[in-house]
């Protein structure tokens, strides 16, 4: 299974881009983790739209989401809900047709400094992808909360029970993926 993961954090010391990277070396030797970059992805505005179609930033990372088999969004949460630039992304991807989200298996975890680990922004997002007609994992929910215990130099990275959880959600993703 070939995965391309998003970070929603454009921050160089992301928590969330952290654990992202942490899911590239927990995955099984048979997931292929590709980390695509949001980062240059332009404000959407649909005068841009109709005046010069999608940009070549929005095509790169809505070609990466339809080459692989599966979607992973690592989300952070901004005032209870997911930030800014991975909605923008995510409005943007949406104006490619055929849309790269359709039917496509998708997954979703965060992590926050708080204890609630992006539950809010989570429960957003799942209904933005019902909205896009992903293939949703349903369970296991992975909300890392105390990000910088496990982030943060010097910290020991991701506890067991954590990278168990996480195997689990990408087995669940698998079993959602086409073979
Ligand atoms: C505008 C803004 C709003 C935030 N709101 C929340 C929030 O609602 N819940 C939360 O757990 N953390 C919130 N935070 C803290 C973020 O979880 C924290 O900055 C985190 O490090 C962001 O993710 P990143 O490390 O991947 O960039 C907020 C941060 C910012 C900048």
């Amino acid at each position: 299974m070939k995965i391309c993961g998003i970070s929603g954090s454009l921050r160089a010391k992301s928590y969330n881009t952290a654990l992202l990277h942490a899911v590239k070396d927990i995955a099984a030797p048979d997931h292929e983790v590709v980390i695509a970059d949001i980062a240059d992805i332009p404000l959407y505005n649909g005068d841009v739209e109709a005046s010069e179609g999608i940009p070549a930033s929005v095509e790169r990372v809505a070609g990466m989401i339809r080459e692989a088999d599966a979607l992973l969004i690592v989300t952070p949460e901004y005032n209870a809900g997911i930030p800014g630039v991975l909605k923008n992304a995510m409005d943007w991807i949406s104006r490619v047709k055929p849309s790269p989200y359709d039917g496509k298996p998708t997954a979703m975890m965060g992590t926050s400094p708080g204890r609630l680990g992006t539950v809010r922004a989570q429960m957003q997002l799942r209904n933005q992808l019902a909205n896009l007609n992903t293939l949703t994992v349903a369970q296991p929910m992975i909300f890392v909360g105390e990000a910088g215990k496990y982030f943060d130099e010097g910290a020991g990275g991701l506890d067991d029970a954590t990278k168990g959880l996480i195997q689990k959600q990408l087995a669940a993703l698998a079993a959602l993926a086409p073979t």
